[in-house]
């Protein structure tokens, strides 16, 4: 993993020339769009900090970065230059986070890690459904108890029929007798294909599934897959804690990734990023989007360039050196709260990639949840909260939480 930095000023250098790449609402004759710059009284453009400020002048711009642009130079021409910089980005995360080969891959800026994640199910569903002339019940949905939301949501939106599978109630590890159980009823009941979603961690315990286990049982079983990594929490950290993993495009049996820059990244919302293999994003072509030059093959359709903009910024600020710096310190910072829960005798899981702890409910009082903002795994009847290493979490919280954590626990001894 390589790639460089660059100062400010050559980051602000880049983003002005794109811009001026782009069509400008203010200086060229453009009468076809539903589109402007943002309202001048609000966003007026002579601000002298929008001088400093690519990114805020790229919002202000407003350029659309509606399609897919790694498809080819077919996209809208207005705004170019800023698509050029989203290409940038999709290949820094394609080949040098996962590892792709040059070229080798598509994508785009999504509006989250929802939208990468339905954005998979919808490509796969649609392959299997033209390739293998599939019809929706021989098509199934594979995902852990685990998963995010966003699986059941994809499921429901696209007529998927769900395989949840069960983990380990410690070790968060999908159980592999249970699944090759669930695969094989799945094949009795007349299911042929599947689209299984790993977890490059899960939301709210930070695990990671073990997908040489679950690859080598679909191989074993003969299953006809599309796997879907997704990364919307790990994938901006995981890669760079864990250099020597199994989670990169160099496995064959990975077609996509799901990233969410508005995680580790710290990128505004609306920052996810879809990853893909070339040869796929075919499968999600709107035809009958005829007006848009290029098509699209996105679920969004228009969409702010200034987010590309802005992930863009933060992967060229740090380089892969200052991210990798950023994201061990995020896991050194949770190993060390691990080890002073462990002394502690409080019981918590936790991935030593990850930054997520997640502790037993039985250890926290409802005082402390709320004080120190901890999210439990559900509202009602809590089993796990959960503690995300984020940048602004501070050791000197930390400290206090354990004083304060510490305080309950020889209370509830006595
Ligand atoms: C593992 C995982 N997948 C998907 C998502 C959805 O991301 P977003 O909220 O950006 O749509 C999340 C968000 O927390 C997540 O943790």
């Amino acid at each position: 993993m390589n790639w460089e930095k660059l100062t400010h000023d050559q980051i602000n250098e880049r983003v002005k020339q794109a811009l001026s790449e782009n069509m400008s609402y203010k200086t060229k004759k453009i009468l076809g769009v539903p589109a402007s710059y943002l309202d001048e009284e609000q966003f007026y453009d002579d601000a002298p900090f929008l001088e400093e400020s690519p990114f805020l002048a790229t919002l202000i711009a407003n350029p659309n970065h509606i399609g897919c642009h790694t498809l080819s130079d077919e996209s809208e021409p207005f705004f170019k230059g800023t698509q050029q910089l989203e290409k940038e980005l999709i290949s820094i995360c394609a080949e040098e986070i996962f590892a792709g080969d040059q070229g080798q891959q598509d994508g785009y800026v999504a509006p989250g890690g929802t939208e990468a994640n339905i954005q998979a199910l919808w490509i796969y569903r649609n392959y299997f459904m033209r390739e293998h002339g599939a019809g929706l019940n021989e098509i199934a949905l594979v995902y852990s108890q685990d998963s995010h939301y966003s699986m059941p949501k994809g499921g429901n939106l696209l007529h998927l029929k769900s395989i949840v599978l069960e983990v380990d109630e410690h070790s968060r590890a999908i159980k592999p007798d249970a699944f090759e159980h669930q695969l094989q009823e799945a094949r009795a009941a007349g299911i042929r294909y599947f689209i299984v979603v790993m977890n490059l961690s899960t939301t709210m315990f930070g695990s990671v599934d073990d997908i040489d286990l679950v690859t080598a049982i679909l191989y074993k079983n003969d299953i006809n897959f599309k796997l879907h990594v997704d990364g919307a929490f790990g994938g901006f950290i995981y890669p760079f804690t864990c250099p020597e993993s199994s989670y990169t495009f160099r496995n064959p049996a990975i077609s996509s990734f799901t990233l969410d820059g508005h995680k580790m990244l710290q990128s505004p919302y609306g920052t996810g990023i879809f990853l893909t293999r070339k040869g796929l994003m075919q499968y999600a072509l709107t035809e009958e989007a005829a007006y848009v030059k290029g098509k699209d093959y996105t679920i969004c359709g228009s969409r702010s360039g200034a987010n590309a903009i802005s992930i863009w910024m933060i992967l060229r600020t740090h380089g892969s050196d200052g991210l990798k710096v950023r994201m061990q310190h995020l896991a050194d910072k949770a190993g060390n709260l691990c080890d002073r829960l462990g002394k502690a005798g409080v019981e918590f899981f936790r991935n030593p990639y990850i930054n997520i702890i997640t502790i037993k409910a039985e250890y926290i009082t409802k005082e402390i949840a709320a004080k120190y903002s901890l999210v439990p795994d559900q509202h009602d009847h809590p089993s796990w909260y959960k503690i995300v290493m984020m940048h602004h979490v501070k050791q000197g919280v930390l400290d206090n939480f354990m004083i304060d954590l510490k305080a309950t626990l020889h209370t509830n001894a006595n």
